[in-house]
This record gives C-alpha cells, structure tokens and sequence, in this order.
C-alpha cells in the first residue's frame, strides 16, 4: 500500500461533504482536540444564547420564564431533539438528571417489570458508573448482579434463562471503543424473557443508533460528550413507548408527576415519558445542550458513522505507519464496524506521554492503567488533524519529551 500523506489527507477534507459543520465550533488555533467522546467542543451559539437566557429569561423574566420562556416543556422538547439521533419516537426521551441517576431509575423500573426475575447482567470491562449503579440497584431490590466478559454475554444470557430480569451495557465500551451488536443482544435478552438497559454516552451524536429498530427497551447516555452540552450538560433517558403505561421508576418526584401543580398528596406517575422525570430541571444546562444539538440539523447519521470510521481507520494506519518500535500496543478493534469513534492505545508510560502531547496541543484523555484515548468527533475534526496529531506523538517519542517530571504527576482529571 502507498504510504499516506498529507496532502492526500487535505484532499479529502476538500471532498468532506461534513467539512463546514467544524466552522459551527469554536476551535482554538493550534490545537487539535481529540476529546470529544469526553467532553464535546462548545457550539459558537450556544455563547449568545446564554446570555440571552440569563441575561433576560433569568434576569428579567425570573419566575415568570417557566412559562413564558418556555422553560417547563425543555426537557421534554430537548429529548425529542436527540431521539432522532438515537433512533426513538420524540415521545420516548426525556431529558433529566445525569447518566449514572437515569440508569439507576431505568434498572429499577425493569426490575420491577419483572417480579420473580433476580438476575442483572453487565460487563466486568464497563464504565464504573454503570457498575455502582448496577450493584446498589441488585443490593436495593435483592437482586444479584452478574458482571462478565464482553464474549460471554450471551452465554450469561443464556444461562440466566428465566431468573434474567435486565441486561445492562454500554454500547460504545469507554476505553476500548468496542461496540456491541445492540439487535443481537436485545434480542438474546428478550428470547430469556429479559429487558435490556443501554448506556449511550459514546454513541449517541456519533452512531446512526436505532433504538427502535433494534427493539430496545431503555437507554440512557450523556449530553456533554459527542452531543457537546458542556460541561455537566442534564443526560437522556429513553423508555420504548410499550413500556411507558404502567412503569415505576424508583425515584418518584414531583416532576414526574401526572399533575405536578396540584401538589397532591399522593403521587400518581404522569402517563408519558416524563414519569423519568424527578425534580426541577437544571434550566441553564438545558438551553447550552438545547443549542448545542443545532450542530446536527440537517445531519446525515450515516454520514457522519462513515467519517467516524474513517478518522479511526486513519488514525491506526498511520500508528503502524509512523510509530513502530516506540512500543505502543492497540487496545480497541481495527474493524471500524465494531469500534466506536474513537482510539485506544497502550503504552505503559501512557499518562506522560498525554501529558506531552497535550502540552503540545493536541488534546486525548488517559484512563488508568495504561490507556491512551483518542476520540473522533466527526462533526469537527478533519482528516488532516489526523495527521498533525500523529506527527507530534511522534515527535514526543523520538525526541523522549514525555520524559520529564512536569508530566509525571497525576492531576485530579485525567
Ligand atoms: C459509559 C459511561 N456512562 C456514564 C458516564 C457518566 O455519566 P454521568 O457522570 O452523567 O453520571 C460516563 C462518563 O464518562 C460513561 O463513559
């Protein structure tokens, strides 16, 4: 094969029908941001929004905005928002609270669909959160919590056979970037009689997701990563319109409420999906992510899958192009079908050299022990960051500037 280029990789960001989305962001000059999957790049408008809203539906309008700013209906109107981007009915997704409280509600409410059911499976490898949350819900409601490898959940699935109450996964692995076959799975879950709660933090703004089609019963995933919110941005919970009627979610508030403003004593779960929800929204959060997901209008989801692949594919060949012998290992697929978009590398001086590299400008994350984090968010990063990003990598090894104790101590974010 022809070495790559990157005059080549200018070409095809000339012929990237995506290429304009990037001037919606705000990008710093110089630097190259590999870290989208963690937390998403600020939209341009979300800036004049938020002064607007706090200028004016805060300042001014004060309590009054709820209505008249319509601030009541945003978490219902922002969840309609991005159930086009996963795959849902605008009626099935609500905005709220954070991803680790939504999977709390989601595995609870599943567990008490499935009374006599005692068994929740997840993944040994999965993000903490999911985890915890997974466990405090089997300790809760005397359950018992199955974690096991990403190849042996199905073979847990069948096993478990008629004591499965949920499945809990993310779909995009947070370290790895491996992705799981969501029909596949779903489907083993339901053939055991079971339901399955989804993690979309790394999928949602980045996958063509298609909770529908895959006949997902819940999922749940994070506003401030590919769907760029900001920082602390509100999560999403999807419920399958099937399972609305009758649903109970642990966490019964007053904005969950079929009629919140009579401030009955008894509570009675509002008929739709805003039975997900508990108490008042975080209104600022909500308008930046609100703002935020204008970036995709318009947004072809295969597109935007195929450009993710693309960037990945990239990135791996010019690793094994430019980079041998400096002893980085390759911890997610190289199939882009199965890979999310994002890169993981293994060097055992990982953190070090992230922290030369972002000294240097370009911008990936570390997660302990080893991993090296690289994300591709197609909406902003052109195939020529690619290239620059790998060069500097390049450079810090050849040159050993990661070598240095200023890289050495362990920040509190990594
Ligand atoms: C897979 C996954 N789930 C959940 C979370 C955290 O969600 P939150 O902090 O909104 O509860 C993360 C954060 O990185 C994640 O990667």
């Amino acid at each position: 094969m022809k070495p790559l280029t990157r005059e080549s990789l200018v070409l095809r960001d000339r012929e990237d029908p995506l290429a304009a989305r990037r001037d919606l962001f705000q990008l710093t000059e110089g630097e190259i941001y590999l870290d989208g999957n963690s937390l998403g790049v600020l939209v341009k408008s979300v800036m004049p929004r938020m002064v607007h809203a706090i200028g004016h539906e805060w300042g001014r309008g004060l309590i009054r905005s709820w209505n008249d700013a319509d601030w009541y209906p945003a978490p219902l109107r922002v969840g309609g928002t991005i159930a086009r981007l996963i795959g849902a009915q605008t009626h099935e997704v609500v905005v709220c609270d954070s991803t680790s409280v939504n999977l709390f509600k989601v595995l609870g409410a599943a567990l008490r669909m499935r009374p006599g059911r005692r068994v929740i499976i997840g993944e040994q490898g999965n993000f903490p959160t999911d985890m915890y949350v997974a466990a405090s819900v089997a300790e809760l409601m005397n359950a018992e919590l199955r974690c096991v490898a990403p190849d042996d959940v199905e073979k847990a699935i069948e096993q478990a056979g008629d004591q499965l109450a949920v499945v809990t996964l993310t779909e995009v692995n947070y370290k790895t970037g491996r992705l799981y076959d969501m029909a596949r799975i779903t489907a083993a879950a339901h053939r055991a009689g079971g339901l399955v709660a989804w993690d979309l933090a790394h999928s949602a703004g980045t996958l063509p997701v298609q909770l529908n089609a895959c006949d997902a019963d819940f999922a749940v995933g994070c506003g401030y990563k590919y769907l760029n919110g900001g920082p602390g941005a509100p999560a999403f919970v999807f419920v399958a319109e099937r399972h609305l009627a009758g649903l109970r979610q642990p966490i019964a508030g007053w904005h969950g409420h079929a009629r919140p403003f009579e401030f009955t004593p008894d509570y009675e779960a509002h008929p739709g999906i805003d039975r997900m929800l508990v108490g008042t929204a975080s209104q600022l959060g909500l308008i930046a992510l609100e703002e935020a997901l204008t970036a995709f209008d318009g947004v072809d989801m295969q597109q935007l899958r195929a450009k993710g692949i693309a960037l990945g594919d990239l990135f791996i060949a010019l690793v094994d192009q430019e980079l041998g012998g400096h002893g980085f290992g390759l911890a997610s697929p190289r199939d882009g079908a199965v890979r999310g978009s994002q890169v993981a590398l293994t060097h055992e001086n990982g953190y070090a050299i992230m922290q030369a590299l972002i000294a240097r400008g370009v911008i990936g994350d570390f997660r302990a022990p080893n991993i090296l984090r690289f994300g591709f968010a197609a909406l902003y990063v052109r195939h020529v960051d690619i290239w620059d990003a790998v060069a500097v990598l390049r450079d810090v090894m050849q040159t050993r500037a990661w070598d240095s104790p200023a890289f050495m101590a362990r920040k509190a974010v990594t």
